[in-house]
Parts: structure tokens; sequence; C-alpha cells
């Protein structure tokens, strides 16, 4: 008799009959039936297994394939290692794809053979892009299909150092009865491929969609299966792209890395703050700009509030870019230790550029541009702000300031308001700085 599961097609959970609601993760009619996989008696080895001492294992350094996209190699932590599997997650429409198809194109042009499998898009398609981009290289290979043991046994005859899979969810194997994109499709899919570039020390790029919650569709277990996470975000309808390293196996974790989705694909941007800054108001009230750090690098972002009289009896409180609780929550201080009567107005608050700030250090920030809003008072385009607020008002100290205020001096900007604690600490003065404690006295100082 044929045994089956239903699992979960959100967490993976696995029941011996249907259930409407999962246990594990609370999702709703999320149980599908699977065919149970017997478990292979695996051959046990008897042999004794020898560990060495870590000082006799030979350090080895991976030869790493370079894209000649820097953003990209600094992400991956240097290039790409040769066997690893990097999953790239992402929403649809991020440009997953054309990130993927550029860097084969990348290796390609270095006389390195890969292939680009798709089970997606048609060939024509994938040539209509790929004519966009500008690509023709005969060392790049299209296949267009979705099974995945005829995809491994193609890539391992033709030869390729490096291929990309898009997207996982459209891949099957024979082997299981469930749909494409099924939790353990999958994971058994992904398994074999894993399993492919370690044997033919092949790089592999995985293509994963992102649901609404921002998880990889099919559950989070395919992020501990591969070596590397990348995820490529953005704000809709803006053309900035930061692709950030979630997991890496082989490199750091901190690293980001910023394109722009221009007519023919995506350019890595160098100078990043420049770009967020370039359109910047001048003379206008509201307008702040605050050193934010994008994994390790710092960026300046320009901050826009707009406080205006509301005719609601709830007044709205929005904001792009950053977290609604941290605004509530700055918006209280404001009406509590400094007065500022906020209750009867609408407070809108945006990120210039679709990024997303999500470090207490910009709190200062935030809080001077809703006054300058509110009291329709200029902050001087050369000042920029740092420091966390407190629930008292107070300013805390924040980190890494030193590489914020390096990249705002670089950028021109004269005046800083900062954490008292962090300007005793610095080693060298940086623009002219001046230390606060509380809101209340920055406040004093920017709108005196
Ligand atoms: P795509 O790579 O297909 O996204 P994904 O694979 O993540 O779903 O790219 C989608 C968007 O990018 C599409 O709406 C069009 C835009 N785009 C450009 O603006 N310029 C280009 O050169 C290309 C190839 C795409
Ligand atoms: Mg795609």
């Amino acid at each position: 008799m044929k045994k089956t599961v239903f699992v979960c097609q959100q967490c993976g959970y696995k029941s011996p009959k249907w259930l409407g609601r999962c246990p594990d993760c609370g999702g709703w009619n999320t149980f599908v039936e699977e065919t149970k996989q017997g478990n292979s008696q695996r051959q046990r080895d008897s042999e004794r297994l020898i560990p060495s001492p870590i000082t006799e294992i030979a350090s080895f350094e991976f030869s790493r394939l370079k894209t000649d996209m820097a953003e990209l190699d600094r992400v991956l932590g240097g290039g790409i290692v040769p066997g690893s599997v990097i999953l790239i997650g992402g929403p649809p429409g991020i440009g997953k794809s054309t990130l993927a198809l550029q860097t084969l194109h990348q290796l390609a042009k270095q006389d390195i053979r890969v292939i680009y499998v798709s089970g997606e898009e048609s060939s024509s398609q994938i040539k209509m892009r790929a004519k966009r981009l500008g690509i023709e290289n005969a060392n790049l290979l299209v296949l267009t299909a979705n099974e995945i043991e005829g995809i491994i046994n193609t890539i391992i005859s033709s030869n390729v150092r490096a291929a990309v899979i898009d997207s996982i969810q459209t891949m099957f194997t024979e082997g299981l009865s469930s749909a494409p994109g099924s939790v353990s499709q999958v994971r058994e899919v992904t398994n074999l491929l894993v399993r492919l570039a370690k044997k033919g020390e092949i790089a592999l790029f995985i293509i994963g969609h992102v649901t609404k919650e921002g998880a990889i569709a099919g559950p989070r277990m395919l992020e501990h299966m591969v070596d590397t996470v990348l995820y490529f975000e953005g704000e809709k309808g803006h053309p900035f792209r930061i692709l950030r390293a979630v997991k890496n196996r082989f490199g750091s974790t901190n690293e980001v890395g910023i394109f722009e989705m221009q007519e023919r694909g995506l350019v890595a941007i160098k100078n990043p703050s420049e770009i967020f800054l370039s359109e910047r108001p001048q003379n206008v009230p509201g307008s702040v700009v605050v050193p934010v750090l994008e994994g390790t690098r710092p960026l300046l972002v320009e901050l826009q509030a707009l406080v205006s009289p509301s005719f609601l009896a709830m007044p709205r409180r929005t904001c792009l870019g950053i977290d609604p609780y941290r605004l509530n929550l700055l918006v209280a201080i404001l009406e509590k230790r400094l007065g500022l009567n906020l209750g009867g107005q609408d407070i809108f608050l945006n990120v210039a550029g679709g990024i997303k700030i999500d470090e207490p250090a910009a709190d200062l920030g935030i809080v001077v541009s809703i006054a300058s809003s509110f009291f329709n008072k200029v902050v001087p385009g050369e000042w920029i702000f740092l420091g966390e607020v407190g629930l008292t008002g107070e300013v805390r100290a924040v980190m890494q300031i030193e590489q914020r205020l390096i990249e705002a001096e670089k950028l021109g900007f004269k005046r800083c308001l900062l954490p008292q604690t962090n300007l005793k600490r610095l080693k060298k003065s940086y623009l002219q700085a001046f230390g606060v404690n509380s809101v209340e006295k920055a406040f004093e100082i920017v709108f005196s």
C-alpha cells in the first residue's frame, strides 16, 4: 500500500491526516497530501573515522570566479566559489532573471562555459531579454525545461562551470507525485542540485520567488541547504535594487550591493549616496539627511516629513521606508516630552529613493524632520543627524559613527548633530560636530 502524509506547504510540518490549520505555523488550508518516501536503510560504514587536529588541516584559498560586477563579487565575499550553491530570492519582477543572465554573461566573456536553465520562459523570451542586455556569446547555453533529472544530465554533459536554475519553484522530479513548488518537490530538487554542484565543481545559482510575507516560497529549509542566500529587494516604482547576503558560507553577511535597473539591465552603483541625494530639494521644511548603514557601507539618505492639519478623527501616520511602529513611538515622544501638538496633524514620512531604514541611528533625523515640517522651518542643507532617541527624549549613542561621518564629509556636509557620548569618544574631529544628550537640546541648536 502507498503511504501518504500531509505536509504543510508553508513550514513543512507533517501530519498523518489532513488538518485545516497547521499547528506549527498557524497557516490555514496549507496541507497537501504527498507520497511518503521510504526511509532507505542506509548502509552503515563500519570503518572508524579519524578526526584531525585543527592545526594540521591545510588552509585552502578558494579560487573564485570573478564576475566583473564589483557589487555582486563583493556581496559574494570576493567572487563565485566553484561548487557552491547560491540562492537568489526576491519578489517577482524585481530583476532576478536579469541579474542571473548578466552574471552568466560576465563569466561567458571570460571563456567560461555556462548554462541558463529556465522553467518559466521560452527560449525566445530569454533571447529577447538577452538582446536587450546586449548579450551575444556562444559560451552561454540556454535550456528550457522543468524535469530536474533531464536538466542535471544536460548540465553534466554540456561541461559547464556555472549554471542558473530559474526558478526552483518550476522544477520537479519524476520521483515525487506532488506538484512543482510544493515543499517536498522543492526539497528534493534542491537536494539533487546541491549534490550536482559539489560533485561537478559547478557554481550553481538557484532563483527562488519570495512570498508576500518575505519568505522564499516553499519553506525556509531551502536556506539551510544552500551555501549562500542573497535577497534582491527594492521598492516598486523605484529603479534602485539592493542585493543583500543573509547567509554566506564563503564570506561575510554584512555586505550589500546597490544596483539601478536601467533600460539595458542592471548597473552597479558605485557612489550611492550621491545618487540618493541628487534630487534633494533645497530649502524645504521637512527634508533632512541621515547617514545610515547598509551592511557595512555608510549611505546618506534623505528623509522627508510632511505634517499638516488633519480633518480626520484619527489623524494619519503614514510612512514609507521606516517601521510604522517606530514612527508612532517617535511622534509620541515629540508630543509628550517636547510638547509638540501633533494630535490633530496628519504625519507622512518618506525615505527618498525607495531605501528602507531599520536602525535606530536615524531616530534623531526623523524627529528633526517631523519638527521641521511642523514648525515650517528649514533645516539648512549642510546638516546631518545621528542618534537613537529613547522614550524620555534622551539621545543615545549609535554604532560605527566614524564611517558615517567620513562619508558625510566626503559629500560636502559641514555640520553634524550627534550623541554626546559618541562625540566624546571620537578620536579625530569630523565636520563641525555638536554633541547633544536630548532631543530638546538638538532642537535648540537646529531651530534657534
Ligand atoms: P526580471 O529579471 O524578469 O525579474 P524577475 O526574474 O525577478 O521576475 O525583470 C523584471 C523587470 O525588469 C521587468 O519589469 C522589466 C525590467 N527590466 C528593465 O527595466 N531593463 C532591462 O534591461 C530588463 C532586462 C528588464
Ligand atoms: Mg524571472
